[in-house]
């Protein structure tokens, strides 16, 4: 494997005859990614979730097409908004006869020194971020308890919940309570056979994030790689279907770093 230019990889039905449901996935990020590896690693039914409803149409086309899985389905859903995450949760309970693995994908950023940032701002990234992500699980665990068939909820973090960086203060500190909410919410939801594990990916770039940051900056966080280069949102993806899968079964609460960082 080149290190600098990996070779995407072979699925080896990791998920076979599974259900997956994934949250923010009609980007050109992680979600789509991780919707992607789901299908090829063998996922007989998959729901994909975004706020923007015409890309997700688009998304499902795509995946459909891709992948050749006929079973995909889009459902729109703000996570910042409850009655939206209880609709996808029903929705993807009866299309899938039952989701075993839930991708919480969605989390929002935008750069801001603190003492600049208004309580709006700060508000709305930890509404999506972090509370979008306990809305979406506390919504599965007791779907998933009341069928009493266990399953996997896989939350998407950030190296930035254990590190500093300028003007994140509100995405970091969304991203910290991202990994404890994942450590505490897996404790409670071992007695119904559910593990919830997290990755914290360090930095993926796909051309929506080259549009919506600096370039300076985005070359910077390149650089403090020791690959020189960002993830593949597929590299991402396969830790989290390495979580999602049966491999990981002594693993809960627990937060796998994605990243090539030295610090
Ligand atoms: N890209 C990175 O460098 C990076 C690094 C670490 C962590 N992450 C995390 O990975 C996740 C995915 O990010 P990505 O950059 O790969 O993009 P992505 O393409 O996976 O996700 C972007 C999608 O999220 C959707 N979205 C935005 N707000 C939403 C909401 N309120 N409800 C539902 N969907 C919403 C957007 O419409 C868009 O389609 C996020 O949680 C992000 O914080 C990303």
């Amino acid at each position: 494997m080149d290190l600098k230019k990996p070779n995407y990889v072979q699925a080896r039905d990791l998920i076979k005859g599974k259900s997956v449901l994934v949250t923010a996935a009609a980007g050109a990020g992680i979600g789509f990614a991780a919707a992607t590896r789901a299908a090829e690693e063998g996922a007989r039914a998959i729901v994909i979730s975004d706020i923007h409803e015409k890309r997700l149409a688009t998304a499902v086309e795509k995946l459909r097409d891709d992948s050749g899985l006929a079973a995909v389905f889009g459902k729109v859903c703000n996570v910042a908004v409850e009655d939206d995450v209880r609709a996808l949760v029903d929705y993807a309970e009866e299309r899938l006869s039952g989701v075993d693995i839930l991708i919480n994908n969605a989390g929002l950023g935008t750069s801001k020194r603190l003492i600049e940032m208004e309580d709006e701002e700060w508000y709305r990234v930890i509404d999506v971020t972090l509370n979008g992500t306990m809305r979406m699980t506390r919504c599965m665990m007791k779907i998933m308890k009341a069928r009493g068939q266990g399953g996997v909820i896989v939350n998407n973090a950030s190296v930035l919940g254990w590190r500093a960086q300028q003007e994140q203060a509100h995405y970091a500190a969304a991203k910290a309570g991202v990994m404890a909410l994942t450590r505490c919410a897996a404790l409670e939801a071992t007695e119904f056979n559910v593990r919830i594990n997290a990755v914290a990916p360090s930095i993926v770039l796909h051309p929506m994030l080259r549009k919506s940051a600096s370039q300076a900056l985005l070359e910077e966080l390149e650089a403090k790689e020791a690959y020189g280069r960002a993830a593949e949102a597929w590299e991402v993806a396969n830790v989290m279907l390495f979580l999602a899968s049966d491999y990981s079964s002594y693993m809960t609460g627990e937060i796998i770093s994605v990243s090539s960082q030295r610090a």
